[in-house]
């Protein structure tokens, strides 16, 4: 199969197009650069930057954001991070970068010839809100707050690609785990500071899942036909942030003594502390069990020892920018020197 990626170039874009590689398919990468480059990568082509092209939001169907002809399947993923503070324009550009940028994409879609007839488009385990002790799956509804108005939107925006003929599949992802990007990053620096500690009462239920079980259920999501609508990427074990904090605590050998309240988080990140912290959202992967998708990594212990070994993720050089062009074709085939760290490294 050939499959298309937006977002190919980012921390879960990159693992999936690895893995779908090696499992024998071909891969268009799409970038705003359209110059991701990597060994598994098939071809690389232009996705629009929509702060470049989209400068009226209500005009996001008219132009070709990208260009799918001849991908059997497209990942969509691209989305500016939810990381950093949530200013008015950074709120924008989250949203508009994931909602009219998919609208844009899927409207593009119509003039592909021949069409994908899959589509995945990334999503958040954000879409429950925030839900207690609720135990929620593919069928609950949609929570409130910022982040599940845009999942909601989002998916709706993605799903007018059934219109098309396409059979569109919603990744509801928790906090990804792996080495080298996302949220272990982070944590690994502030645990590696005596800084680890549970956010506001540590009672809150944090999905997450492995970085190798996203990409595989991800291409799992494309390979079994009868998959449809949204698919919780969660794992099954789902933990408190109490818990996480601790185990991790015990994995880094690091200290956990920290307690950030939830109200001083609230004062200094406002409405992102909420829905990003401190939400609790008990969330399990029913599609994916009841229709047989077996997890590598189901519990948390199993998920953090691999994050913090892990060699699944793609070696930063091999998605240098153009000037690497220039390099002899056999240097992508090196051995990533950054994988021979040691885990602590990162400390
Ligand atoms: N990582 C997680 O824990 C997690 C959890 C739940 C959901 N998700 C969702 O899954 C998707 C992929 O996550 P990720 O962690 O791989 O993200 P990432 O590493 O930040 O990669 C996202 C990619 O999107 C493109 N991008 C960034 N800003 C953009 C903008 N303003 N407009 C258009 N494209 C932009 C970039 O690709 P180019 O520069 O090559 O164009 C970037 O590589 C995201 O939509 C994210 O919300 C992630």
């Amino acid at each position: 199969m050939r499959i298309g990626i937006t977002g190919a170039s980012g921390f879960i874009g990159s693992a999936f197009a690895r893995h779908a590689a090696a499992a024998g398919h071909e891969i268009v990468a799409f970038s705003r650069s359209g110059k991701v480059i990597a060994p598994w990568v098939t071809e690389s082509r232009r996705v629009s930057d929509l702060s470049a092209t989209l400068s009226d939001a209500a005009d996001a169907t008219k132009p070709i954001a990208l260009e799918a002809s001849g991908c059997d399947a497209l990942v969509h993923l691209a989305g500016e991070s939810l990381l950093g503070w949530w200013s008015k324009a950074k709120k924008q550009r989250i949203w508009s970068s994931r909602v009219d940028l998919t609208k844009a994409v899927v409207a593009s879609l119509s003039s592909a010839k021949p069409r994908p007839r899959i589509v995945l488009c990334a999503s958040g385990a954000g879409f429950y809100g925030d839900r207690g002790d609720e135990q929620l799956d593919e069928s609950s509804q949609r929570g409130k707050g910022f982040l599940a108005d845009l999942c909601g939107a989002w998916e709706g925006a993605a799903r007018q690609a059934e219109r098309l003929g396409a059979r569109v599949v919603f990744l509801r992802t928790g906090m990804v785990l792996g080495d080298g990007g996302g949220a272990m990053k982070l944590l690994k620096k502030v645990f590696g500071l005596g800084l680890g500690g549970r956010l506001g009462n540590g009672r809150q239920w944090m999905p997450w899942i492995h970085l190798e079980d996203q990409a595989r259920l991800m291409l799992w999501c494309i390979e079994s036909a009868n998959v449809t609508g949204a698919v919780n990427h969660v794992a099954p074990g789902a933990t408190t942030n109490r818990e996480f904090t601790e185990t991790l605590a015990q994995q880094l050998k690091r200290p956990a003594f920290f307690h950030a309240p939830a109200f001083a988080l609230r004062l200094v990140m406002r409405d992102m502390a909420t829905e990003m912290f401190l939400a609790s959202q008990r969330v399990r992967p029913s599609v994916a069990l009841d229709l047989g998708f077996t997890f590598e990594h189901p519990d948390l212990q199993s998920a953090l020892t691999a994050s913090l070994t892990s060699d699944l993720r793609p070696p930063t050089s091999d998605l240098r920018p153009p000037t690497s062009d220039l390099r002899p074709p056999t240097s992508d085939l090196r051995p990533p020197t950054s994988d021979l760290r040691p885990p602590t490294s990162d400390l």
